[in-house]
């Protein structure tokens, strides 16, 4: 369905209320897929300074791809969803040895980390190609709007909204299209307290017009959160710590963290391994809550203090506590750091 009304009247809000971003100032694809990278799963504010701080390090593709990964993940440090960081500097390889940035939806999309919406974002915004991003600010814009109530997250959701979304991008315009739908729906159809006094759409929203805003959008029922119960033994023996770099096939692969067990369920911390439980570990923090996007982590972290360096299980190697700055890690170590700086 071709809508012109709506179509303009989205062109016409986001010449107004567009957001100035650093990465709205320059036509450069390098510049506009890091930004989209960053923005996954990321806040504005935040993910502002990290592209800028990723562009002062990384000016260009080529800087990118020849650094190491422990360097790229360092500087990714506190945005989560570390693998957005491993993809982005695998992708950089990509682009590096194909000889330029791919300039077709299909191309880009083949990028590691590049999914249909950001292969839309970027396609458009650093191209100008046909291209309609979809993500929860444009089904929610779009759910009201046309009062529709198919639960998003499901496949017939994503079949319809995209084709609503497709049909109303309006020719040559989908940078400004597409941008304009991303900012319309943080600024004001937002999820809680849409501006409907100020929306220049309010008088044909069908969501308004039916007193269904905080109805709409509808979301598939969401399975709880897993929880998974972390110890971290912080083992300190003469200005070294026994660290390791995580595995493939779980959170955090590639970033650093102390000694860890897990346990299946909160009571069965007995049963330490002789090397930790000789060495009197003393508790440093009970309880320490962390949410990741499926899973809570309940952790408690201990620091165990020796003068002789017990042989370590694999995985686990002794590294200067001096060098510790330099890893990349995930924040609920950084946190156990913290409480050991505390402690000092
Ligand atoms: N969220 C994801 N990409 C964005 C962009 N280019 N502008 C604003 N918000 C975004």
């Amino acid at each position: 369905m071709k809508d012109p009304h709506f179509s303009e009247a989205i062109l016409r809000w986001y010449a107004e209320n567009g957001r100035d971003l650093p990465w709205r100032r320059t036509r450069d694809p390098y510049a506009i897929w890091l930004s989209e990278i960053i923005l996954q799963q990321t806040r504005i504010v935040q993910g502002t300074a990290y592209w800028e701080r990723f562009m002062s390090r990384f000016p260009n593709v080529e800087s990118l791809a020849e650094a190491s990964e422990d360097e790229v993940l360092r500087l990714w440090e506190g945005l989560g969803y570390y693998s957005r960081a491993r993809n982005l500097h695998a992708a950089a390889k990509q682009i590096v040895t194909a000889g330029s940035f791919p300039h077709t939806i299909a191309g880009i999309r083949a990028l590691k980390g590049v999914g249909d919406y950001t292969a839309a974002a970027i396609g458009s915004i650093a191209f100008g190609l046909h291209a309609a991003v979809l993500d929860g600010n444009v089904y929610r814009v779009l759910s009201r709007y046309y009062g529709i109530a198919t639960p998003i997250g499901t496949a017939a959701a994503k079949k319809e909204f995209s084709s609503l979304a497709e049909q109303l991008l309006p020719e040559g315009k989908s940078a400004d299209f597409n941008q304009g739908m991303m900012d319309f729906g943080a600024i004001q159809c937002t999820p809680a307290s849409p501006g409907c006094e100020t929306c220049p759409l309010a008088a044909s929203c069908q969501a308004r017009l039916s007193g269904r805003i905080p109805l709409l959008p509808v979301r598939k029922e969401q399975k709880p959160a897993t929880v998974r119960y972390f110890t971290y033994y912080y083992f300190r023996c003469n200005g070294m710590t026994a660290f390791r770099k995580r595995p493939a096939g779980d959170i955090w692969q590639g970033l650093w963290e102390p000694y860890l067990l897990e346990f299946s369920n909160q009571k069965e911390t007995e049963d330490l391994p002789a090397w930790i439980r000789d060495h009197s570990p003393i508790l440093l923090r009970k309880g320490v809550r962390h949410q990741l996007t499926h899973r809570t982590l309940l952790t408690d972290f201990y620091l165990v203090d020796s003068s002789a360096r017990p042989s370590l299980p694999d995985g686990y190697e002794w590294i200067k506590e001096e060098d510790l700055d330099r890893l990349g890690k995930p924040r609920l170590v950084e946190i156990l750091l913290e409480c050991l700086a505390e402690k000092r």
